[in-house]
């Protein structure tokens, strides 16, 4: 499935040392000091490279995931570059877990600017038996669209709740 991410960026072709590398193609403006979630933030895959590639950019990084040893380390890196990020636990498929997600960037950083979800199961009982509609589990099934359908729809719902008047 799609991941579903809201971010506002200008996008603009120069080349400029953002952290530790040059951005040669695409750069991206008007993010210094903004909230960014990221859900699916573990070192190596594409929410931890996503985290740290906003922080670059002066974003304060929500990372966050299912294992909180994970998007701990995807924090650790970026702060060892000076950015600004803090980990938290998260299960997108529940929807209070989502919305503690979001109640606890509002309390650390006083709202969210950007919502990146790419969490997904893709462990080998999941994704192993994820094969067509005919022999799949049902199980395997539901698990997949809780996580991602449901889960990315729980992440938008929880921002745009009371008029949005946590996403700024
Ligand atoms: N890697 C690729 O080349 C590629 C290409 C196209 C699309 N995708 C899609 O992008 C998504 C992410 O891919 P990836 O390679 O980064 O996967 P990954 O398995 O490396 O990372 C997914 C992360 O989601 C976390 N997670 C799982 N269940 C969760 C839950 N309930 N709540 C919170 N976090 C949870 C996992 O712990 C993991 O850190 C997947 O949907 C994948 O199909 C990946």
């Amino acid at each position: 499935m799609q991941s579903i991410y809201l971010l506002r960026v200008a996008i603009a072709g120069r080349t400029r040392r953002v952290g530790r590398r040059d951005i040669e193609e695409k750069d991206m403006h008007g993010l210094k000091k903004k909230i960014a979630i990221v859900a699916g933030a573990a070192p190596g895959n594409i929410g931890g490279a996503t985290a740290v590639r906003l922080a670059e950019e002066g974003m304060l990084v929500v990372a966050a995931d299912l294992n909180p040893a994970a998007a701990q380390a995807v924090a650790d890196e970026i702060t060892a570059f000076d950015g600004t990020a803090v980990a938290h636990g998260v299960d997108i498929s529940d929807e209070d877990s989502y919305t503690e997600l979001i109640d606890f960037t509002v309390e650390r950083f006083g709202g969210v600017h950007g919502l990146f979800n790419v969490a997904a199961d893709l462990s080998p009982q999941t994704i192993g038996r994820d094969s067509d509609v005919v022999s799949e589990p049902l199980e395997v099934w539901r698990h997949t669209t809780d996580v991602t359908l449901t889960g990315y729809m729980y992440g938008i719902r929880s921002l745009l709740v009371d008029g949005g008047a946590n996403f700024t």
